[in-house]
């Protein structure tokens, strides 16, 4: 039985750094899935055949990572269509062996509810604005602008919003260094291997 464990929450929150952190120390792959939905949206068209069709190339675009790649990405995840057909990728990932780290906005909800871990990693709207802003510049309330849009329309949307898990771990990373919040994951992991 592969090992999966799911990570949500919201815009840079550290979700990404963890899972990293996490599939690193215990031999697991990882699919940081906001990167589909950024795909997709990038990908432009229409958005339902941008994901039927998605390529490994697309995922490896180089705009993927900016703020506006990270608005688009949220406006087409709303499509339930384009959801589900993300989702038997997301899911055939999940059961690799030993096991598999996947981290969004659903894995433990929607994508995953059998996970053995899950976790929810969040962080107050500013340090994480603040977090973006020192990855990306620009105007700092612009960013926080934007990351409070997202929140709004990713834990609002009719299809597989954001949300704690009923049974996941939550891990406020607002006051923790990296190490701590890597650390904290890791003994959840350990206590259930
Ligand atoms: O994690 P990220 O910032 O790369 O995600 C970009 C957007 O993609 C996010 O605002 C909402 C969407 N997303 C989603 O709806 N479900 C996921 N599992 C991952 C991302």
């Amino acid at each position: 039985m592969s090992f999966t464990v799911a990570i949500d929450g919201p815009a840079a929150a550290g979700k990404g750094t963890i899972s990293r952190a996490l599939a690193a120390a215990f031999g697991f792959a990882h699919l940081d899935t906001g990167l589909l939905y950024r795909a997709v949206g990038a990908k432009g068209g229409d958005p339902v055949q941008a994901a039927l069709s998605l390529t490994p190339q697309d995922l490896a675009r180089d705009d993927l990572r900016s703020l506006a790649a990270g608005q688009a990405a949220s406006r087409v995840a709303v499509i339930p269509e384009v959801r589900a057909a993300l989702t038997a990728f997301q899911r055939r990932f999940a059961t690799q062996e030993p096991g598999a780290v996947l981290d969004g906005r659903d894995i433990g909800t929607v994508i995953c509810p059998d996970a053995r871990v899950k976790l929810y990693v969040t962080a107050s709207p500013a340090v994480r604005a603040h977090r973006r802003w020192l990855e990306v510049g620009g105007d700092a309330a612009q960013v926080l602008a934007e990351v409070i849009e997202r929140d709004q329309r990713d834990m609002t949307r009719a299809e597989a919003p954001l949300r704690p898990a009923a049974d996941a771990v939550v891990i406020d990373t607002s006051d923790l260094t990296i190490d701590q919040a890597i650390a904290l994951a890791t003994q959840v992991i350990r206590q259930r291997l």
